[in-house]
């Protein structure tokens, strides 16, 4: 199977999951990285592996039809079995969206249903909230509401600020991202209505 990834920055979720797919040794094909812009810092990392490497600027189309749509391109040219949204910072359109669907993951830095949207980590302290988190779940047409696959929970602690807190989530992220993609790749990730249900592995 082949994984394309979208990204928008330094990409820390695509390279812990290329890193385990090696240490692994996946049968699995990176097909590409797509960035929204040319200098997201993941696409180095992409190319230090031979992973091939692409920007489509969004600031380039007058529309997020037109992105998506160029965007859509890409990843059907290089061929994917799951596109892997990792830090991507778009809003995808609906059309974008059903052409992926069920096969289509994001992470998110926060315990789903809680705290969807931006700013996840600020919000969190701002609420008191003693655990927070992230979540891997399918891609739907509402923002940070699809079926959840995984979640990691990380304690909030006395002292933390946004980047602490930040740090601490993101390190867990790292450690589900690879298990969600496992997951789907070895094909046990069920939909059921809005749940996964996760098959037991062959036995
Ligand atoms: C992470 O917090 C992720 O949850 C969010 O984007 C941030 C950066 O991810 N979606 P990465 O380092 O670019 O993978």
């Amino acid at each position: 199977p082949s994984i394309v990834t979208l990204i928008s920055g330094r990409g820390s979720n695509f390279e812990a999951i290329v890193k385990t797919a090696q240490k692994e040794q996946w049968p699995v094909t990176f097909a590409g990285v797509i960035a929204n812009h040319s200098a997201a810092k993941g696409l180095d990392f992409a190319r230090s592996q031979g992973i091939p490497a692409f920007a489509i600027e969004h600031r380039e189309h007058a529309t997020r039809e037109s992105f998506d749509a160029a965007l859509m391109a890409k990843i059907d040219e290089l061929g994917s079995d799951l596109v892997v949204l990792a830090g991507f910072m778009r809003i995808l359109t609906p059309g974008f969206i059903r052409h992926f669907e069920g096969r289509l993951i994001n992470i998110h830095p926060a315990l789903l249903p809680a705290f969807p949207g931006l700013h996840t980590h600020e919000r969190a302290l701002e609420a008191g909230v003693a655990e927070h988190g992230a979540s891997v779940h399918f891609v739907t047409e509402g923002v940070d509401e699809g079926p959840i696959i995984c979640q990691a929970s990380v304690p909030v602690l006395p002292g933390d600020d946004a980047d602490s807190l930040a740090a601490r989530v993101l390190a867990a992220e790292h450690q589900i991202y690879p298990r969600a993609v496992k997951w789907f790749l070895d094909g046990r990730l069920r939909i059921v209505g809005n749940q996964v249900q996760v098959q037991p592995p062959e036995s």
